[in-house]
């Protein structure tokens, strides 16, 4: 889905698993996503949002892929995101998942271009 987006909008992808978190001072916008597992972001997801330098109301972009249920993923990550003063402006999440098949993220990223217009 990361690839999906950024493809559209023509912005670079950073893989959280192999980033620093302090490459998001390098833009103005964060646009961060995670598979959902037991009902909240990936743990490398989290990980890195804990570890995210502190910013004044840079804004940020959520989105997460789920099989049925996102659960409480937004709300965690939205929750650490905001303590540490960033601004979530959109979260969408991708449901119906599957592996063995392509998914259309074309809903997903029309929300995320409206919001970028903002
Ligand atoms: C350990 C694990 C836990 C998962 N927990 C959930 C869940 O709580 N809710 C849900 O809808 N999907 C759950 N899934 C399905 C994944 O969210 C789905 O396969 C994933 O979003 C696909 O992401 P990808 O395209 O990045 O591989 C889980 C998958 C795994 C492996």
């Amino acid at each position: 889905m990361a690839e999906a987006i950024a493809a559209t909008i023509k912005a670079p992808v950073f893989a959280i698993t192999s980033s620093q978190p302090s490459v998001v001072e390098n833009f103005d916008m964060l646009i961060l996503g995670t598979p959902v597992e037991g009902f909240r972001p990936a743990k490398e997801a989290a990980d890195f949002v804990k570890r995210l330098p502190k910013a004044e109301g840079k804004k940020a972009i959520l989105f997460c892929t789920c099989k049925l249920w996102k659960g409480s993923t937004f709300k965690i990550l939205e929750k650490e995101l905001s303590s540490k003063g960033y601004s979530v402006v959109l979260s969408v999440s991708k449901k119906g998942i599957k592996l063995d098949k392509p998914t259309d993220f074309s809903d997903c990223i029309n929300k995320i271009q409206e919001a970028l217009k903002k």
